[in-house]
C-alpha cells in the first residue's frame, strides 16, 4: 500500500517529484487558483493562473493540466487539478476533492513522490477532517492498479505514484493523523475489494475465494469459519447448494465476526459471492458474459470491511456471511422447475436459474438471523434490473424505510450514491408459487421491475421487525470504461464506503 504522509512545509518548498494544486472555474474570467496554492503562485511570481490559462486549464473538475516549473519551486512538475466553480460556503464539496485528487495522481504515474496541496479548511474543524479524508482516498484510491497477468513488460506504462504527501497547516495535528490512518486503512480495503473483483474467473473459484477470505480475515485476527459442501449438505443450505452443485468447484459460506467488547449493538452483513455467473440453463449472451466475474463484489467488499474493522476498531459487534458458488451449466446444475428446500425449511420453486443470488443470500440471511442482530445489511450484484433504472453509478436500496434512509445517507456522505426502492404488494403477490412456499421471481411480470423482485424475494426470509436493507449494486460495483476520478476499470469496491460510514454511525447512535 503507497505510504501518505501529511506536511506543514511551505508546498514551494518541497523536494517531491511533481506538486499538485487546485483551479477553480471562473464564470466568465479566466480560472482562478484555489486555496493552497498561495505560495506557489508567489513563485510563479503571481502568473500561474495566467499561464495555465494559455496551456488550456479551465477548472473543471478533474481537468489535469501538467507544467515544468523549471526551478521556480522546489518540484520539478506541477499539476493542476481543476475543482468547478469557487464553492459559495468556501468548501468545495468533499466529493469532487476525492475525484480531484485521484485524478490529479493518476495522471502523475511516473513521478515517485507527489505532495498535494489542495484547498482545506483550517484543522480543528469537522469540515476540515471530511475534506482530509476525501482528499487522502482520492489521492490513494489514485494509485491503484490491478497487477494484471501480462507476460511481458508494457513500454510506455508508467507506474502508480509510489508516494503521497498532502499538505496541511499543522501536521502534528491529532485529528489529521487519525484521517490520514483511516484513509489508509479504507483505501487499502478498496484495493483488496478491486483485486478480488479483477481477478480472472479461473483463478478464484468458490473454495479459493473462500480460503483467500478466510486467511485476510484470519491474519487480520477475526474469527473465521468455513462450511464446505459437506457441511452446508449436512446442515440444510439447500439454495446455496442448489446453485453451487453446477460446478466441480463446490460452494461455500464463509462467516467472520469482528466482536469487540464495548458493543452495545449487533450488524450481520450479508453479501453475494458468484465467482462466476453464466446464467446456467437460463445461459447468458456470450457478449459481456465476462463482466459476470464481477458477481462476488458484495462479498468482496463485504470481507474487506471486516478487515478493515479490525484496524478501525468501532464499538459495534459485526459478523458477516459470505455465501459463495460458481453458477455453471453441467449435469449436476439446477433447472427451472426445481423445488429447492432452503436453509430453515422453506420450498423455493426455481423458474430462472439466473436468479441465482437470491437462492444463495436467503440462506445466508436466515442463518445471519440466528445470531439475533440488531440490523441485518445485505448487499449483492442482484440484477440488471437495477441498472436498468438506476445506472451504472446509484446502487438501489430495498428494505425497512428507515434503514434506506441511513444506507442513503451514508452512500451520500461518503460518494457512493445509493437510491431507495419500494418493495409493492403486487409483485409479491405474482410471486405465489402452484406448488411450493413461493417462486423465485414474479413469472407474470417478466423483465418489469426485476430489481424490485429481487428485493421482494430477499424479504421473505427477513425476521418480522428486523431493520435490514438489501443494496443492489449491479451498477457501480464494476466499471467497464476508461479509469475516471477514483475508479479504475474493473471492480470499484462500492459500497465498502458505504457500510464503513453506517457502521460508523450505528455505533456511535445506535
Ligand atoms: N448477476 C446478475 C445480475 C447482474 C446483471 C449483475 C448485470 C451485474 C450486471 C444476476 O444473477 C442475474 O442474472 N439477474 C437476472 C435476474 C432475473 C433472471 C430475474 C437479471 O437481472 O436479468
Ligand atoms: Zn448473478
Ligand atoms: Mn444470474
Amino acid at each position: 500500500m503507497t505510504p501518505l504522509s501529511l506536511s506543514d512545509t511551505d508546498p514551494a518548498e518541497l523536494a517531491v517529484d511533481a506538486i499538485v494544486v487546485g483551479l477553480h472555474s471562473a464564470n466568465g474570467g479566466g480560472p482562478l487558483l484555489a486555496p493552497g496554492a498561495e505560495s506557489v503562485a508567489v513563485a510563479f511570481e503571481g502568473r500561474l493562473a495566467e499561464t495555465l490559462s494559455l496551456l488550456g486549464a479551465t477548472g473543471a473538475v478533474g481537468e489535469v493540466t501538467k507544467l515544468a516549473t523549471l526551478g521556480t519551486v522546489s518540484a520539478p512538475v506541477l499539476a493542476a487539478v481543476g475543482l468547478g466553480p469557487v464553492p459559495e460556503d468556501g468548501n468545495t464539496p468533499t466529493e469532487t476533492l476525492r475525484r480531484a485528487a485521484a485524478s490529479a495522481v493518476r495522471a502523475l504515474a511516473g513521478s515517485a513522490k507527489v505532495a498535494l496541496a489542495l484547498p482545506a479548511p483550517d484543522e480543528g474543524s469537522g469540515a476540515a477532517d471530511e475534506a482530509l479524508r476525501a482528499i487522502a482516498e482520492g489521492a490513494l484510491l489514485g494509485t491503484y492498479r490491478f497487477s494484471g497477468y501480462k507476460t511481458k513488460p508494457q513500454p510506455g506504462r508508467r507506474d502508480p505514484v509510489k508516494a503521497v504527501s498532502l499538505h496541511v497547516t499543522d501536521a502534528a495535528d491529532k485529528g489529521a493523523k487519525a484521517e490520514a490512518k483511516r484513509a489508509g486503512v479504507v483505501t487499502a480495503a478498496v484495493a483488496r475489494t478491486r483485486d478480488w473483483i479483477n481477478t480472472a474467473p479461473n483463478e478464484l473459484r468458490p473454495p479459493t475465494f473462500a480460503a483467500e477470505v478466510a486467511k485476510a480475515a484470519g491474519d487480520a485476527g477475526l474469527a473465521v469459519a468455513t462450511l464446505d459442501e459437506k457441511a452446508l449438505k449436512k446442515a440444510g443450505y439447500g439454495g446455496i447448494l442448489a446453485v453451487g452443485m453446477g460446478s466441480d468447484a463446490p460452494p461455500r459460506l464463509v462467516t467472520i465476526s469482528y466482536a469487540p467488547k464495548n458493543a452495545r449493538k449487533k450488524i450481520a452483513l450479508v453479501g453475494k459471492g458468484i465467482t462466476f455467473d453464466t446464467g446456467g440453463y437460463a445461459v447468458k449472451p456470450a457478449q459481456g458474459m465476462w463482466e459476470m466475474k464481477s458477481d462476488m463484489s458484495g462479498a468482496a467488499a463485504i470481507a474487506a470491511v471486516m478487515v478493515a474493522l479490525a484496524a478501525l476498531k468501532p464499538r459495534v459487534e459485526v459478523t458477516a456471511y459470505l455465501p459463495m458458488a460458481e453458477n455453471m451449466i453441467s449435469g449436476s446444475s439446477y433447472r427451472p422447475g426445481d423445488v429447492v428446500t432452503m436453509y430453515g425449511g422453506r420450498r423455493v420453486e426455481v423458474l430462472n436459474p439466473d436468479a441465482e443470488g437470491r437462492m444463495i443470500l436467503a440462506d445466508a440471511i436466515v442463518r445471519a438471523t440466528e445470531d439475533d442482530p440488531d440490523y441485518l445489511i445485505e448487499t449483492s450484484t442482484l440484477t440488471g434490473g437495477q441498472v436498468i433504472s438506476l445506472g451504472k453509478r446509484i446502487a438501489g436500496v430495498m428494505g425497512d424505510p428507515d434503514m434506506c434512509e441511513r444506507v442513503r445517507a451514508a452512500g451520500e456522505r461518503v460518494g457512493e450514491p445509493a437510491w431507495p426502492m419500494p418493495i409493492p404488494d403486487e409483485v409479491r403477490k405474482g410471486m405465489d408459487s402452484d406448488v411450493a412456499d413461493i417462486s423465485q421471481i414474479n413469472a407474470g411480470m417478466d423483465r418489469a421491475g426485476h430489481m424490485l423482485q429481487g428485493g421482494t424475494f430477499l424479504r421473505e426470509f427477513i425476521r418480522e421487525g428486523l431493520p435490514w436493507a438489501h443494496i443492489d449494486i449491479a451498477g457501480p460495483a464494476y466499471h467497464s470504461g476508461e479509469p475516471t476520478g477514483y475508479w479504475s476499470t474493473g471492480g470499484t469496491g462500492v459500497p465498502l464506503r458505504t457500510l464503513l460510514e453506517l457502521i460508523d454511525d450505528i455505533a456511535e447512535n445506535g
